[in-house]
């Protein structure tokens, strides 16, 4: 019978392709059905999967296949398929069990699907159109329930073929999936054993090795001996996993950006993995994280599950930045990645960056320079305890990076889903500056918010007051900040607590009511005469944290995260409150609303200046201590994203002691952060330059202090550099700093646009060199403005900017000149982009904390030209 069939269909197919005339309509159970793939038995033409007739709610079909999940049949169409049409569902041979679904998919893309179909349902029919379809792919899943009765039947299915197309060429069942950017493409290929492979990624590509080494997100307990990616303990304590292919779906959500997911079970448990990627094509960014469920008998314990265990091959560099307050990313250390285990990490809890940090840099067969090298930054979306490990087992590297799973076991009861942060990779074969470059257009779309609005200019009171303030001092700044330029005035810290007043860091956090005595009528006042001023408002909160000193802390003891039995281990006097306990929740969340529904509030700066060293929760429970470290980050993200929804006019600036939430995680809900609390400019150029790696300067918060008592002209050059603020008692500033620092604000004005939405070049690295130099320059290359920053006494050598527009004419002007010195040589004259970038510029400044701002802007008149 099959035999016939199939010589019947082979004959109408050869009668199609000699005559190249006719529409062919092929039965699919004409087609070699060794490859499609069965959970049990084997597919079988005009029978169910158990060799009855086929059968669905008591209707019989005399042709179709019978077949039993997971199953999966690849054809190739080449673009010539016109319709696939079946009635679908559960065989009657399953008694009326089995659950399962049909799908019929396009090129990777769900054309049609069946929904959960059940035993004894009648069948449901499909007609699906297949224009332009060059691999089809009839799928049939196992409902999430494991593949038990799972007997299920494509009946009377056919596909018809476009006149004179010929028939249909069955494919391996196994296939090639790429993650393909502009100028990266990671190639996975599903091995004959359903596991996943992964093409290490290198210089020169070197042919997928289908070996357990090569796996793409190996499983712990199973046969792979190196540092896993997932590892878990199923619910009848087995702890083993194994992971096959289930099916692969990819979409696109815009021309530039497409999401894949790659779903994997594992056959013996109902456990299913989705390793999920939303590729940006022109700017070669891969987010990836991953999905997990399961329907087994009790809850399955995760022990570690990556957001990514990306090989690569070949010699891997690895740069990194070590740090601590105040001096964070200031040391980037460059290494080669040898045999043996590199882990960067973090298990402080609320914070990821204070030390180690979750960013980081490979160069890929030698190292990178900022033009030439082949590069995968790495960035953890995470704002809580990350690992990111180095894994070289002599053969290749594996860069696992999620969630630390240090003491951070989490229960997955069935039917529930866990989702790990999201792990972005950032590729470029030009070198570091380029791949910042992409990262920051990246990070302005998506990664910051408002990431196309340059920012204002920024007064905060905290270097200028500290706590000491009350409504006059502050209202008494507003003038001044005006009459400066300024536009947006932020009251730090100091401003609550009432039985235990904030005059120092030793109490009051939790008591957010503004202090009767310094602010008798509240922040409204303040914030009114701010706004009546042309200044907008902005306002410190740590909502995070208590001070053992605090009303709050009285009432709530236990709402503080600590271990019971040992003595309170305080920092900066505090502790943090646990957000995993629902009473916290509401309390913060009623105290932000709070504090930003002040009417004529439109900024934040959002502080945590301790972390976790007692992790210890009282809500949780003695069997749930290790979840607190998740649900902590979890639930104060939905806190972050309930005050970004809810204020959405509201700027925010992310701050943890300084920079210790420096990360994409928290990022998304903010407008920028506060890259550290050391604002000595002479420190911030390396640092900012460091950050730039990662993060777009409208990100980057830098503010002019007395921090290192600089110049005032250097110090201004430094924070127009980046994110512009200022940290100074406008009312005691000599009035050369004051006239140095309206030409700066007034300056920042005219090039926050080219800075903040240009494309960043870094030109001379502040680490190795006597200077720093910088320029950015316009989308359009019209504009750009060059920066440097003198170090150490040199040689005035030119500076040579890059990325311009070699035909263009550009006119060479500097930017608030420092008062007493030689102008620049240069201003006035008109260059091609060409031959400033051969030539250079030479900055007016060749001493130690000396800085010049050069703009290369449009060519005024005619006779500017040389
Ligand atoms: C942290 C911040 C500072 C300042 C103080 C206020 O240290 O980093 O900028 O806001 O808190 O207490």
């Amino acid at each position: 019978m099959k035999f016939a069939r199939m010589t019947l269909a082979a004959l109408m197919i050869a009668a199609g392709l000699a005559t190249g005339l006719r529409a062919e309509t092929v039965p699919l159970s004409s087609l070699d059905l060794k490859q499609m793939t069965t959970g049990w038995s084997e597919a079988k033409a005009g029978l169910g999967v158990a060799g009855h007739p086929l059968s669905i709610a008591g209707r019989k079909y005399a042709d179709g296949v019978g077949t039993h999940a997971r199953s999966e049949f690849r054809l190739g169409l080449g673009g010539k398929g016109r319709q696939f049409v079946a009635q679908v569902g559960v065989d009657d041979s399953a008694g009326g069990r089995g659950s399962v679904e049909f799908l019929v998919l396009g090129d990777g893309r769900v054309l049609w699907a069946s929904g959960l179909m059940t035993g004894g349902q009648a069948a449901k029919p499909a007609a699906v159109d297949l224009e332009g379809v060059k691999t089809l792919e009839l799928r049939v899943t196992d409902g999430d329930d494991g593949e038990s009765d799972d007997h299920a039947d494509w009946a009377d299915a056919r596909i018809e073929m476009k006149d004179g197309a010929g028939g249909p060429v069955t494919l391996a069942p196994h296939e090639t999936i790429t993650l393909a950017t502009l100028s990266l493409a990671v190639a996975l290929q599903v091995g004959e054993d359903g596991r996943i492979y992964q093409q290490p990624v290198s210089r020169a590509a070197a042919p997928a090795k289908l070996v357990r080494d090569d796996e793409f997100y190996p499983q712990a307990g199973d046969g792979y001996v190196w540092e896993p990616a997932l590892q878990v303990v199923h619910a009848d304590g087995n702890t083993s996993t194994t992971l096959v292919f289930s099916g692969v779906t990819q979409t696109n959500e815009t021309a530039d950006i497409t999401v894949t997911r790659i779903g994997l079970h594992d056959p013996a448990y109902p456990f299913n993995v989705a390793l999920c990627f939303r590729t940006h094509r022109d700017e070669d960014v891969i987010e990836q994280w991953t999905e997990i469920r399961h329907a087994e008998p009790g809850a399955v314990t995760l022990q570690r599950v990556e957001s990514s265990s990306l090989l690569l091959a070949g010699d891997v560099y690895l740069t990194h930045f070590f740090g601590d307050w105040a001096k964070e990313m200031l040391s980037p250390i460059t290494e080669l990645v040898t045999p043996g285990t590199k882990v960067l990490d973090s298990k402080l809890g609320v914070r990821a960056s204070q030390f180690n940090n979750p960013s980081f840099i490979l160069s890929l067969g030698g190292k990178a320079g900022e033009t030439n090298g082949t590069v995968l930054a790495g960035s953890l979306a995470w704002s809580g305890s990350f690992e990111c490990e180095f894994d070289d087992n002599g053969a290749g590297v594996r860069a696992l990076c999620g969630i630390n799973p240090f003491a951070s076991a989490r229960t997955l009861p069935a039917g529930a889903e866990f989702v790990t942060p999201t792990m972005l990779w950032v590729w470029s074969t030009n070198g570091l500056g380029d791949m910042s470059r992409k990262f920051h257009r990246w990070a302005r779309d998506f990664g910051v918010r408002d990431g196309h609005t340059p920012r204002q200019v920024l007064l905060n009171n905290w270097e200028a007051t500290g706590f000491d303030f009350d409504f006059d001092r502050i209202a008494g700044l507003y003038e001044p900040a005006k009459e400066i330029g300024t536009e947006l005035f932020l009251l730090d810290d100091g401003w609550f607590g009432n039985k235990y007043p904030r005059v120092n860091d030793r109490a009051g956090l939790g008591d957010w009511q503004p202090n009767r005595k310094r602010l008798p009528n509240g922040l409204e006042p303040l914030a009114a005469a701010a706004v009546k001023r042309g200044l907008r408002f902005g306002i410190w909160m740590e909502p995070e944290m208590v001070n053992p000193q605090s009303e709050l802390f009285d009432r709530h003891p236990d709402w503080a995260i600590r271990q019971p039995k040992r003595n309170l281990d305080l920092q900066r006097h505090q502790l943090v409150l646990d957000l995993t306990r629902p009473a916290v929740q509401e309390y913060e969340w009623g105290v932000i609303r709070g504090i930003l529904g002040v009417p004529g509030i439109s900024y934040a700066k959002w502080d945590c200046n301790r972390y976790l060293t007692q992790p210890g929760s009282t809500y949780l429970g003695p069997a749930g201590q290790s979840e607190l470290w998740v649900d902590y980050v979890e639930a104060l993200y939905a806190l972050m994203d309930k005050t970004a929804r809810t204020f959405p006019n509201t700027e925010l600036m992310l701050c943890s002691g300084g920079g210790g939430r420096a990360d994409y995680g928290a990022l998304k809900y903010f407008h920028e952060f506060w890259p550290s609390d050391n604002t000595d400019p002479t420190l911030r150029v390396p640092m900012q330059w460091d950050y730039s790696y990662f993060f777009p300067v409208m990100a980057l918060a830098s503010h002019v202090t007395h921090w290192g008592n600089r110049p005032m002209h250097f110090a201004c050059s430094v924070a127009m550099s980046a994110r512009f603020g200022m940290d100074l008692d406008l009312t005691k500033l000599p009035a050369q700093d004051k006239a140095i620092c309206t030409g700066a604000i007034q300056a920042y004005k005219e090039i926050r646009d080219v800075t903040q939405l240009g494309d960043l070049y870094r030109l001379e690295d502040p680490h190795a060199n006597f200077r720093g130099a910088l320029d950015f320059v316009t989308p359009d290359r019209s504009r750009a403005v060059v920066f440097a920053f003198q170090l150490k006494d040199g040689p005035d050598t030119p500076v040579h900017p890059q990325g311009l527009d070699p035909e263009r004419r550009y006119t060479i002007r500097e930017l608030n000149p420092a008062p007493g010195r030689a102008p620049l040589a240069q201003a006035g004259q008109s260059l091609t982009g060409a031959e400033l970038m051969a030539e250079g510029v030479t900055p007016s400044c060749a001493h130690a904390v000396e800085a010049s701002v050069i703009e290369l802007g449009p060519v005024v008149t005619s006779t500017a030209a040389r």
